[in-house]
């Protein structure tokens, strides 16, 4: 499947990288209005090809986006060191205003996978300037802080993350709400799974691992300027499950009818993801701290959703 990727900075750079790596997509061309870091990150990603897989990797103007399957929306300003991500919102807002219909009039049947943060509230504001269904303008929301909590469990309960079944949702951001009380390994609650391991969860554990998982974009900005590498593998990982209509749960981020009383707010939960984009979602059984959260996170970002008439 063919992939645009609209800003050749770090993220969607590393996105197309990881989809050579990895050969989730079949072609990649990098848009930017900085045309001399596009040109110079295709070229540098083209030459790992014979190194991974046969994914062509070009960059070019708006018009080379045609047939594309995804486009992926990563353009955009990226948080400096203390920032949040929805102190981000209104500067962003206004180039997703540009971007997008440049994108649909070259590539008007692609699913929009929006990577730009504040993630959440500018799926909403693409799916509001786009006028494409739901379905079809997917976040990356929670993939990667799913992957964080589960990297993190697996560290302390000593097995792979691909063997630990655990969810974030809500806001990619502060508000986020990490789903203990359905993680699982083997089927079996954490905690438990954890003692018959010999690895018991401690409540200073559980405290630690929930900000690891938090606060995990906030060191890793204050160290190198910059996140790259784990949101652009939850990217390929996307684009892999569209591209081969795996039907994969993922916790992407979507404009959702309503979430818990919340009305029209876009946020992760776990979603069926396929050829057509979002095909279904999962409503977690939830603790009741863990329902007071979600709808906390879903006002926060609802009113953040109101400040640019998302
Ligand atoms: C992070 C950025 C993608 O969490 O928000 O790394």
């Amino acid at each position: 499947m063919k992939v645009g990727v609209v800003g050749a900075g770090a993220v969607g750079a590393t996105a197309a990288f990881a989809m050579v790596m990895s050969g989730s997509a079949s072609e990649v061309v990098l848009v930017d209005a900085n045309e001399k870091l596009a040109a110079a990150q295709a070229q540098d990603i083209a030459h790992a090809v014979p190194f991974a897989r046969a994914v062509q990797v070009r960059n070019g103007p708006y018009s080379e986006l045609a047939g594309a399957g995804v486009v992926v929306l990563s353009a955009g300003v990226a948080q400096r060191p203390g920032e949040t991500r929805l102190q981000l919102l209104e500067r962003n807002a206004a180039v997703f205003g540009a971007v997008i219909p440049a994108a649909l009039a070259a590539a008007p049947d692609a699913i929009l996978l929006v990577a730009t943060n504040p993630v959440d509230v500018m799926t909403q504001v693409a799916t509001r300037i786009s006028g494409l269904p739901r379905s079809r303008v997917i976040g990356s929301g929670t993939v990667l802080d799913t992957a964080r909590f589960r990297a993190l469990l697996a560290a302390k309960l000593c097995v792979t993350p691909k063997s630990v079944h655990a969810h974030v949702v809500g806001e990619h951001g502060d508000s986020e709400v990490l789903l203990w009380s359905g993680a699982t390994v083997a089927g079996v609650p954490v905690d438990r799974c954890a003692d018959q391991l010999g690895h018991p969860l401690t409540a200073e554990d559980r405290a630690a691992i929930d900000e690891g998982v938090r606060r995990a974009a906030y060191r890793i900005i204050d160290g190198k300027g910059h996140t790259a590498f784990g949101i652009g593998g939850g990217l390929s990982r996307i684009v892999a499950a569209i591209a081969g209509n795996e039907q994969a749960v993922l916790t992407c981020s979507v404009l959702n009818d309503d979430v818990l009383g919340v009305p029209d707010v876009a946020l992760s939960l776990p979603r069926v993801v396929g050829r057509s984009g979002v095909l279904s979602t999962i409503m977690p059984d939830f603790s009741a701290v863990e329902a007071a959260a979600l709808k906390r996170s879903a006002e926060i970002l609802k009113e953040a959703a109101t400040s640019v008439e998302a």
